[in-house]
This record gives C-alpha cells, structure tokens and sequence, in this order.
C-alpha cells in the first residue's frame, strides 16, 4: 500500500537485526466489545527482543560506519535498550559499556544478566548525573584509545526513531493481510522514540488512527512536548512535509512510579500469561496493558472496534527478585 512511497524517501542505511515482521495476533481476551489484537516485538529475533531492535538497526548501522569500535549506553538496572545493546555491540564485536545509576548492583537478576553474559562493563556512575557520566567515560575511552559511539537512553533520537516510523506501515500492511485495519494504537512510552516514530508514520495517512501513549515515568510533564518534536523530526530527516496528527498521553497508569508495579499491571501480566501466553512486564507493557483493559471496559461508544497493543518487549524484567516477588503475591 506504501511500498513506493517508502521506497521514494532517503531512509539512512540500516544493519538488519529484525528477521521479518514480528507477529500480529488476535487476543482471546473479552475485556468488552471491542477486538484487540498483540503486535509482538517482544518476538524479536536477538537477545530475547524487544523494541529497541529496531532502533538499533540504524543507530548501529550508524556506529559502524563511523568505525566504533565501543559502544557507550545508559538506563536503569533493568533496562531493557541496554541489554539488547550491550548483546548486538557484542553481535558487531565493539565492546559494551553500560553506565547505570546508582552503586554497583549486589544482586544480577533479570536484565543484568543478561548484560553480563553479553560481556558488557557495567560502570554504576553513583549519584553524578547519567549524561555527565556517559560524557566523562565516553571522554575516559577516547583517552584509552578507543573510537566510542554513544548511544542516548532507550535508543531515542531521531535516527532510532526511523526504526518505529517504517514498524508503523509493517503493521498496517499485516493488517491489511489479514482483512481488517486498525483504528486505534496503543503502546508504553518512555524515552518517547517508539511512539515519536509510530506518530511520524501517522501523519502519512489520510486519515490518521487514534494514537494513545501510555506513560510509565512519572517526572514527564514534557513527554507529550518531547514526542512531538522528535516525531517533527523524522519528517524532517526524511523530507516529508506533513503536519503532525494529534495523539493522547496518559499518565493515569504510572502508579506510584517508574520501575514500581501496579495491582493493576501485575494482575494483567497473570491475566494475559494464563489467557493468551504471553508475558508482559513489569515496567513499561503490562502498564500499558492496564491502560487498555481500562479503555475497552468503560465500554464508551466512542471507543473504536479494532485496537492494536504494541507490545515492546522488556519480560526478562520478572526474573529480578523484586519483580517476581511482587508477581508471586498474586498467583
Ligand atoms: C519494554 C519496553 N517497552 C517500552 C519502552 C518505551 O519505549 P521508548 O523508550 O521508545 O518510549 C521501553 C523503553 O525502554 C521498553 O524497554
């Protein structure tokens, strides 16, 4: 449907990690009228998946053209864009470093394992601002002899916001396969490149889907403000003069903050393992999973009939003991 369009714009080059379409898949869940259905970037091919797959393959792609030959990234502990980073830098052969907050962790559960077994130097930069750490180490390797590339927190600039620009016509096309069209997508926001890229594509469409962002930071007064001008900014990279469509943010289903469950979101991780066989997790998707249980049984006439959750990922979570403790308490 978009194949020429697509082919017509100046997309930068890009190392392929996706293997083909992920998933899309009804659920057999009955939270109302409506139909939803799991758009499964958790099935990603490496590393045990997730979004950050798709930003990676261009900001890699970037990384090697410069000739890195060591990657620099930051997040939280259980940071889901580090592991997958720290695993595909290992995949290219550049060396890994993650830069966490916080002292060094005690226990390496979940994520942090991962990140180990990727070979990846985990430096907890203590309570010095994470940019100013990256800045320093990043600094700190040059002076060692290193070519270090840096990667921002969860991947989101304009170039890793490329990876959800052209998932978005991925989606409608599978859609199209499989004879329905979507009219509203959901997914988890964070560092914003997901949903910036998925609004970007949005804007192409005579007439644009319902678009709702499920915020799972607290501090994040400025996302909305934050998405749009990353959005604003693959048009500008790829020379389309578009307005951008509206979209919502809600941030009714933080809780009490980042990284800290809901009784709603671990009760929906139990729900859509038991019902449908998939696991969401703790931080970002099972709070955007509360938030569409939420929409779909208010029942409102307005709601529309064919919802997409994108699921991005981030199970490997629940194998910290924080997490899975909190699970247990509701098995
Ligand atoms: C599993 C998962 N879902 C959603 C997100 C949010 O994506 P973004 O940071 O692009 O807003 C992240 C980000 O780290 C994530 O790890």
């Amino acid at each position: 449907m978009y194949k020429s369009l697509l082919e017509s714009l100046p997309i930068p080059s890009r190392i392929p990690l996706m293997g083909g379409p992920t998933p899309l898949e009804r659920s057999r869940l009955a939270w109302g009228e409506d139909a939803l259905y799991w758009k499964r970037d958790d099935l990603t091919l490496y590393g045990l998946g997730g979004n950050k797959l798709r930003k990676l393959e261009f900001l890699m792609a970037e990384a090697l053209s410069q000739k890195a030959d060591l990657i620099i990234t930051s997040g939280a502990p259980q940071s889901n864009h580090a592991r997958l980073t720290a695993v595909v830098s290992a995949m290219l052969k550049l060396k890994p470093v993650i830069v966490i907050p916080g002292e060094t962790p005690t226990e390496w559960g979940g994520n942090l394992l991962l990140d180990r077994l990727a070979g990846a130097e985990i430096i907890a930069c203590g309570e010095e601002p994470l940019d100013q750490a990256v800045n320093r180490i990043s600094t700190e390797k040059k002076s060692q002899g290193f070519h270090p590339y840096t990667i921002p927190l969860g991947g989101s600039n304009v170039l890793g916001s490329l990876g959800y620009f052209l998932a978005f016509f991925e989606l409608l096309k599978q859609a199209e396969e499989q004879g329905w069209a979507p009219n509203t997508l959901i997914c988890s926001v964070g560092s914003a490149g997901t949903l910036a890229g998925l609004i970007a594509a949005n804007a192409l469409l005579p007439h644009p889907l319902r678009v709702l962002g499920v915020n799972v930071i607290q501090s994040s007064d400025q996302l909305h403000t934050q998405v749009e001008k990353l959005a604003a900014e693959v048009l500008d990279l790829l020379h389309i003069p578009c307005s951008l469509p509206s979209f919502e943010i809600t941030a009714n289903f933080i809780g009490p903050g980042y990284g800290l469950p809901t009784p709603e979101s671990s009760k929906v991780i139990i729900e859509c393992f038991r019902t449908d066989g998939i696991l969401f997790d703790p931080v970002y998707t099972s709070k955007g999973v509360a938030a569409v249980k939420h929409l779909m049984q208010q029942k409102s006439q307005e709601f529309p009939e064919k919802i997409v959750f994108w699921h991005t990922g981030g199970g490997p979570a629940i194998f910290d003991q924080h997490y899975y403790a909190d699970l247990l308490g509701y098995t």
